[in-house]
């Protein structure tokens, strides 16, 4: 075959050697516009199994490598004063000029043509070429060319970054922060070779400006670099070899995507290589790796198929298709790592202390776990677990998990951090919790959990979803949940909260089971709904009628009387419902709140009634006991309410005296299309927590105890809500206690023969998962 690959970074050269491996026959060109060795940037960092990969496909190759790699396994935070340093991360890095060079050697030896100080201009150039590829860089001419069929996706980010060099030797992958009157930089360091280390530093858009660098020159940059990092650099200088960029040698990361790989142009096939057709963010430094292996793919698909032209076209689709998986996990992965640096300086410099900072800079990528880590370093991760128990008021002499850490609030401490989350049973007549309601909360109550939620219970008869679902408006309902709340207390050492709620909308529906099933009217005993403008909720809901101001006394005081019999039950904490697009959250929503009076329009107007009955429910429950809110903090509606919004909801809760936020999303339009995946809606709880400064309740596919130790240690919420879970498993705490092997947990007395058996069974699974290979 005759192949041309226009661009001979890592990808182009790395798959012409490969090819010509597989068949010395083959013709190939790679064509490059600089000089041998002239490149921009430093070092380039992969993982070990990216070399292990390697040595699969060219021991030669590798070896050079090797040779010449800085090897290390250690990240170092150096942040507020303090030096943090954790092990067993397993990096390679190596200089992007040396790496060049041990590519181009090989492919000499091998007999590549390398044509350098060559502009490819098109595609066209090479009409007799069977194969072009286009490893053109991420700002791919040929890419641009046949945008209309490859179907590119690209972003530009806010962040402004500067690839720098210096001659300090670290030994450690190492980050600084420093903060300046205008905001926090960061730099990202890692050493490549005897005498260099890659020095990139990173701020917000906003920051670089204010302190003048849109202005600025290379050599004025680096002046302001190096007065920033002093304290570390200690004399050291900062180089720049990006000389060929004018101006100001600050960059905007793009991530670049494609639909399509491949194309025939009507002589030659066209594939797109490496960040030509992908990129990743530095801040989990895959962009060579995934050149590489891009490289190491197409070389498989032509070993598998047959590497003679007629396979070409099956190759290329096979190709896409065996990279696309992986490449769009890391591209995901680089993604969160990516946005963490972004926002860091708004949500977490000023917010976390040293240790809960680096943990949370650990786990960025979400690809890191809590065990993860303790896998990587377990003396570290135990020193973690210490800090975080003696925060938590635990002195135990082992290290507790995050997980099984108390949390007080007011006046009520909870054992540990997990929820039963809110779930309606349709189960009651009357309003009245009965029989199932006891064994229910009771079990869940008895498997562990710091505190059981109690279903959204109604402050009226027409305030129900259906006529199923209980109610605290009068003496019967207030004795039978009595029961419950004196079970738990009496039985357990959970706490129990009822949640309040008003259907609005959606109520005068059946229960998911009963005729066309939830959120479909009754088909008889409807009652009238209201909600904060005359729109249904589903096409063929009934109509909910405005709320008038009488309208919204009346429900505000229905609130109250509930709020009142709850704290006369004993119910340890209160949580008001203000998502799902029921009554209080349909106000809350510019997709349900149409009022043109001082209750619609702005958040603020949109905010004032659900306030207004915050407000009244707080002062009638007792003072020492906490109250949470949960909203919807996402609509995932065009025009909806976005995070954004979530965190001023969440300030305007804050500042009437709510002590939690519970963020949930959704539910709110049946137009929603929310991204469902692990954890998540927890990101919605990280950024309200650390950016309106309240205590969270992360809930959403939280499965495991690994989710939720690495959500609690981050300091992404304080709580985890855990509903599905609950359902399949009321003793889902104790069992995921013992999962993890963690066996200081009190049992109910009755159960506790079960306990040694499930740890050990549990025991014998993890030591045979240690064994495979
Ligand atoms: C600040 C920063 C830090 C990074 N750190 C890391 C890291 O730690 N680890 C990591 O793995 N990756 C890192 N990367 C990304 C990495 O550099 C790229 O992902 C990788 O080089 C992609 O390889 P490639 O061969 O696809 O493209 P490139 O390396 O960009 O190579 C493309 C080549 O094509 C040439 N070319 C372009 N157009 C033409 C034309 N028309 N004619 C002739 N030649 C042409 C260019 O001169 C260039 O040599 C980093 C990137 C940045 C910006
Ligand atoms: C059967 C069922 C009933 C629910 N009822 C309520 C409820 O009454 N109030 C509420 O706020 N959320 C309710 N939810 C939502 C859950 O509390 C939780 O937010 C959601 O299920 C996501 O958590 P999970 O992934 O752990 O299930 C309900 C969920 C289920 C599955």
């Amino acid at each position: 075959m005759k192949i041309v690959c226009i661009g001979g970074g890592p990808a182009g050269l790395y798959f012409a050697l490969l090819m010509k491996k597989l068949g010395a026959h083959h013709d190939i060109t790679v064509v490059e516009r600089n000089r041998p060795y002239d490149t921009f940037g430093w070092g380039v960092v992969f993982s070990d199994a990216t070399m292990d990969n390697m040595r699969a496909w060219d021991a030669e190759t590798a070896d050079a490598i090797e040779q010449s790699f800085a090897h290390w396994d250690d990240i170092e935070l150096h942040f507020k004063g303090r030096t943090i340093r954790s092990g067993g991360h397993g990096f390679v890095g190596i200089g992007r000029k040396k790496l060049l060079n041990i590519l181009q050697a090989r492919c000499e030896a091998l007999d590549v043509r390398l044509v350098f100080e060559t502009e490819a201009e098109s595609d066209a150039d090479y009409p007799d070429a069977d194969l072009i590829i286009a490893c053109d860089g991420i700002n791919s001419r040929i890419r641009s060319k046949y945008a209309g069929i490859f179907r590119p996706d690209i972003v530009t980010r806010p962040n402004r970054f500067i690839w720098l060099g210096t001659n300090k030797l670290y030994d450690a992958f190492t980050f600084l922060f420093e903060k300046t009157e205008h905001g926090w930089f960061q730099a990202h360091i890692y050493k490549f070779d005897d005498s260099t280390s890659t020095f990139i530093v990173e701020c917000p858009e906003h920051v670089w400006k204010a302190h003048g660098l849109d202005q600025a020159d290379q050599e004025q940059s680096i002046a302001f670099c190096e007065k920033l990092f002093a304290g570390n650099l200690q004399g050291e200088k900062l180089m720049t070899n990006a000389r060929h960029l004018r101006g100001s040698a600050w960059l905007n990361f793009q991530r670049v995507k494609c639909e399509q790989w491949s194309h025939f142009n009507g002589r030659n096939h066209v594939v797109l290589m490496g960040d030509a057709v992908h990129t990743a963010h530095f801040a989990i430094g895959s962009g060579t790796k995934l050149a590489l292996e891009d490289a190491i793919e197409l070389t498989r698909q032509f070993r598998q198929a047959g590497d003679t032209v007629e396979h070409i076209p099956a190759v290329l689709a096979r190709y896409q298709e065996a990279r696309a998986i992986d490449v769009i996990r890391l591209q995901n992965a680089a993604w969160n790592a990516m946005e963490w640096f972004e926002v860091c300086g708004e949500r977490y410099c000023d917010q976390l202390e040293p240790e809960q900072f680096m943990y949370s800079m650990l786990t960025r990528s979400q690809r890191i776990s809590h065990e993860n880590l303790r896998l990587r370093d377990r003396g570290w991760l135990e020193g973690f677990e210490r800090w975080f128990d003696a925060r938590s008021g635990l002195s135990a002499p082992i290290a507790v998990p995050p997980m099984f850490t108390p949390y007080t609030m007011r006046s009520v401490t909870l054992k540990n951090r997990v929820v039963v989350s809110p779930m309606a049973q349709y189960s009651c007549v009357d309003g009245v919790p009965g029989e199932f309601h006891l064994v229910h909360l009771g079990a869940r109550a008895l498997g562990g959990a710091g505190m059981v939620v109690a279903e959204m219970t109604c402050t009226s008869a027409d305030a129900r979803i259906t006529p199923g679902c209980p109610g605290l408006w009068d003496e019967a309902q207030r004795d039978a949940w009595k029961r419950i709340v004196d079970f738990v207390h009496r039985e357990t050492d959970a706490k129990i909260a009822l949640q309040i709620g008003h259907a609005g909308p959606k109520g005068s529906t059946n229960a998911p089971w009963q005729g066309r099933g939830e959120n479909r009217p009754l088909e008889a005993g409807n009652w009238p709904l209201l909600a904060a403008s005359a729109l249904p909720y589903l096409e063929d809901s009934a109509l909910p009628r405005a709320m008038t101001r009488t309208d919204m006394d009346r429900v505000r005081d229905d609130f109250v009387r509930s709020a009142r019999l709850a704290a006369t039950t004993g119910f340890d904490w209160l949580e008001l419902h203000c998502a799902h697009g029921y009554l209080l959250s349909s106000f809350i929503s510019p997709l349900t709140n149409r009022r043109n009076d001082d209750y619609g329009g702005l958040l603020a107007n949109r905010l004032r009634y659900p306030l207004e009955v915050f407000r009244a429910v707080r002062a009638a429950w007792p003072q020492d006991k906490p109250m949470s809110v949960r909203i919807s903090a996402h609509d995932w509606v065009e025009g909806g309410i976005t995070p954004v919004d979530a965190v001023q909801i969440a300030r305007a809760f804050k500042a009437a005296g709510a002590d939690m936020i519970d963020c949930s999303s959704g539910q709110v339009s049946a137009e929603q299309k929310p991204t469902y995946g692990r954890m998540y809606q927890t990101p919605f709880a990280d950024r309200i927590r650390n950016e309106a400064g309240i205590a969270t309740i992360a809930v959403g596919a939280i499965s495991e105890a690994d989710h939720v130790n690495s959500i609690i240690a981050a300091g992404r919420a304080d709580l985890c809500a855990i509903a599905r879970p609950h359902l399949a498993n009321p003793a889902w705490t104790l069992t995921e206690a013992a999962k993890i092997g963690f066996t200081a947990i009190d049992w109910p007395r009755q159960y506790l023969s079960g306990k040694a058996q499930m740890e050990a069974n549990f025991q014998r699974e993890r030591a045979a998962q240690a064994l495979k290979p």
